[in-house]
């Protein structure tokens, strides 16, 4: 059993990376070979277009054609049992890191005719790991459930049924005296990240332990 974990943020190990190693652990705890792949440390850029994936024809066709750093992480990503995208919401999107990945992750694999299903390993499971500063019953209002079911929608159209994990309000900085934070409740802040999200590290293992299950 393999499990891959891409993490989206660019810092390695703050809230994302933190959530994404328990679950890389939580994996290995059943025996998994699991990894988890930091895309800062890639050079590595979106899908060029270039079609190459949708020649029949062509040596790549179902597989990216961009040589890159990512390219790498695309073939394990392809050979995984378990996959996991874990990304902080930027501006109510994924990161432009995880975007990127997922641009060449997802249309290596899409055909444009009805008449062939995807060309993606169909039985891999998955999962999307969201972090955020806005707290659980935001998330609607600020738009973020759209694209959490649009990034669902084309997990599960590729792979298999998708869990999401959502962790929000989270510790955005360590030292909040440095800087200008009044629009949120610091201490609260705190206080949550204090107490909720080693609960939340602990459900996250539990998600790794299930994805190679
Ligand atoms: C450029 C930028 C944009 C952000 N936009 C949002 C946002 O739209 N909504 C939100 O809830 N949090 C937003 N945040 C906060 C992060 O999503 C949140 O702190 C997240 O947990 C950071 O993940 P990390 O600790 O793994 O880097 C933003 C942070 C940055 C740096």
């Amino acid at each position: 059993m393999q499990l891959l974990a891409i993490n989206g943020s660019p810092r390695r190990h703050m809230n994302t990376g933190t959530l994404l190693d328990q679950i890389v652990k939580g994996a290995a705890s059943k025996g998994a070979d699991a990894e988890l792949v930091h895309l800062v440390d890639l050079a590595f850029t979106g899908c060029r277009s270039c079609f190459a994936c949708k020649d029949p024809k062509g040596k790549s066709y179902g597989r990216c054609a961009t040589k890159d750093d990512l390219s790498p992480i695309l073939r394990k990503a392809h050979e995984a049992d378990a996959l996991v995208l874990g990304s902080p919401f930027y501006f109510s999107m994924e990161t432009a890191f995880m975007r990127a990945c997922m641009e060449r992750l997802w249309f290596q694999y899409y055909l444009y005719t009805a008449k062939k299903p995807p060309l993606s390993p169909r039985k891999k499971a998955t999962a999307l790991v969201y972090t955020m500063n806005i707290k659980e019953g935001q998330i609607a209002e600020f738009g973020k459930d759209v694209v959490i079911k649009r990034s669902k929608g084309v997990m599960e159209f590729l792979f298999a049924p998708c869990e999401v994990f959502c962790c929000c309000d989270t510790r955005q900085v360590e030292d909040y005296s440095k800087y200008e934070f009044d629009v949120f409740d610091v201490p609260a802040k705190l206080q949550r990240h204090k107490e909720v999200f080693p609960k939340e590290m602990e459900q996250a293992f539990a998600l790794g332990q299930r994805l190679v299950q």
